[in-house]
């Protein structure tokens, strides 16, 4: 038999205790397909007396995530704490420069300071593999580093958040507001500790900053990334862009051109019969578009226990078979710095106002499009609904850049017309 891969476990939530779980129960098969056992030595968490749903025979129990890392009987630290900051962080570092291979799930940690890590990483010559980051149980970061390092990838783009995806497609099935299925989301346990990490947008555009990373050589940059929540968003936006044809998705969509790298993870409308459109609740599906291979489509579930430890299996099983990657898919070393680009391409927007029934309110509302360069394709006003004194109006523009939809909207608002907060959002014909 060959030797064991030696492993040290910190973080025993929903995904390390599943990594324990899965490789003490499936140990004959995972020994077979790695060519040898992969064997936990020791393990660390807050609280020592916790059930995790595993056994703790001949597995030592660490006090502290640091001293695990460096751990003389390890060779792979596998962080499953969470957290761009903190003991996630300092373990990560120190498993690093105790020359440990690394295997973590922490896109918040990787979408911050991934770049320097990977440097690090290569100077210790050591693996830092991170599957289980981007999108659970779906093989992005394989797909990308391996099956298409051979193609030039011109963008990518997906649902990568499926707490947003509950939210937006339970809010069109139900009728309700976002309100009412957030509330529920978190009762279903499906928020983060902090929300705004979810429906503001944060964890999909970490995921969407380490894809851009592979895809298109550049270091991680998470800063230079738009990021837009989908917390205006109404039933009555559902719906009027339902009648459209389209459904509203929190989309990451990541493109290099001459100019830069634009990164966005935002509400979008979609057409319900692209690939994006067509996900329903907590599924995430990523499409990775190359040059020469076209459209990949990877579609499953995002998270959970079985999906996401499985991940952390695929890059253990790897560094046990002796197989070494760049953590993003090259050296280190060679990752530009990528311009950030503000202004993208240009497209349609789909624009919603509660204006004054009053009269010329339209015609004013429409100047100010006018006046910023903005063409209107399509205006439609909804009768008095609510307060007998404003209407809904829904503008759909031709496509106009970023810049020209904000001094429009800008003088939409000092036209006095509008008596509610404007929803603007981009409509990618993905
Ligand atoms: N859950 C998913 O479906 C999923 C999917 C993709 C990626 N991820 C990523 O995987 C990582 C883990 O997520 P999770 O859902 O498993 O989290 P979790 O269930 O909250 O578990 C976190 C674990 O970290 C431990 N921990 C917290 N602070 C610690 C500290 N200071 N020192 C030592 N241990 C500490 C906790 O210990 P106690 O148990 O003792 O409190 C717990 O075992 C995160 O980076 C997350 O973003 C998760």
């Amino acid at each position: 038999m060959n030797e064991p891969l030696r492993i040290g476990v910190a973080g025993l939530g929903t995904v390390g205790a599943g990594v324990v779980r899965l490789l003490q129960q499936n140990a004959d098969m995972i020994t077979k397909r790695a060519g040898r056992p992969i064997h936990v030595v020791a393990v660390n968490a807050r609280d020592k007396e916790k059930a995790r749903g595993f056994s703790f025979e001949d597995i030592e129990w660490n006090d502290d995530a640091a001293s695990l890392a460096s751990h003389r009987d390890i060779e792979v630290f596998v962080e499953l704490i969470g957290g761009d900051e903190g003991v996630a962080k300092v373990a990560v570092e120190k498993a690093i420069q105790s020359g440990k291979h690394v295997v973590t799930a922490n896109k918040a940690l990787l979408a911050i300071h991934g770049h320097a890590m990977a440097e690090a990483a290569e100077t210790a010559a050591v693996t830092l593999r991170f599957e289980a980051a981007v999108a659970g149980g779906i093989p992005v970061v394989k797909a990308l580093t391996e099956s298409l390092a051979g193609d030039r990838i011109k963008q990518v783009y997906g649902v990568m958040n499926g707490t947003c995806n509950y939210i937006l497609t339970k809010m069109e099935s139900t009728g309700k507001d976002y309100q009412d299925i957030f509330d529920e989301a978190r009762d279903l346990g499906y928020l983060e500790a902090d929300p705004k990490l979810d429906v503001g947008g944060i964890d999909a555009g970490h995921k969407l900053a380490l894809l851009a990373s592979i895809a298109f050589g550049n270091r991680v940059d998470f800063r230079g990334m738009d990021i837009e929540g989908i917390e205006q968003i109404t039933f009555e936006d559902i719906q009027l862009a339902g009648d459209m044809g389209y459904r509203i998705k929190l989309l990451g969509i990541a493109r290099m051109s001459e100019r830069g790298l634009e990164q966005r993870t935002q509400p979008c409308l979609v057409p319900k019969d692209s690939p994006p459109g067509w996900i329903e609740n907590a599924t995430n599906i990523v499409v990775l578009e190359g040059e020469e291979t076209g459209q990949v489509f990877l579609q499953g579930a995002g998270a959970g226990q079985g999906p996401t430890s499985t991940a952390v299996l695929g890059d253990l099983i790897d560094i046990a078979r002796g197989r070494r990657i760049s953590t993003f898919g090259q050296a280190a070393s060679s990752l530009t710095k990528a311009t950030p680009v503000q202004d993208g391409r240009d497209v349609a927007y789909y624009v919603r106002l509660r204006i004054l029934d009053e009269p010329g309110a339209l015609a004013k509302i429409a100047a100010a499009f006018g006046d910023a360069g903005v063409s209107i394709h399509r205006l439609r006003q909804y009768g008095r609904r609510i307060d007998d004194v404003s209407a809904t109006v829904l503008i759909v523009t031709y496509q106009t850049s970023r810049q020209k939809i904000k001094h429009s909207l800008t003088a939409v608002r000092q036209s006095g017309m509008t008596i509610k907060p404007i929803v603007s959002i981009r409509i990618e014909d993905v």
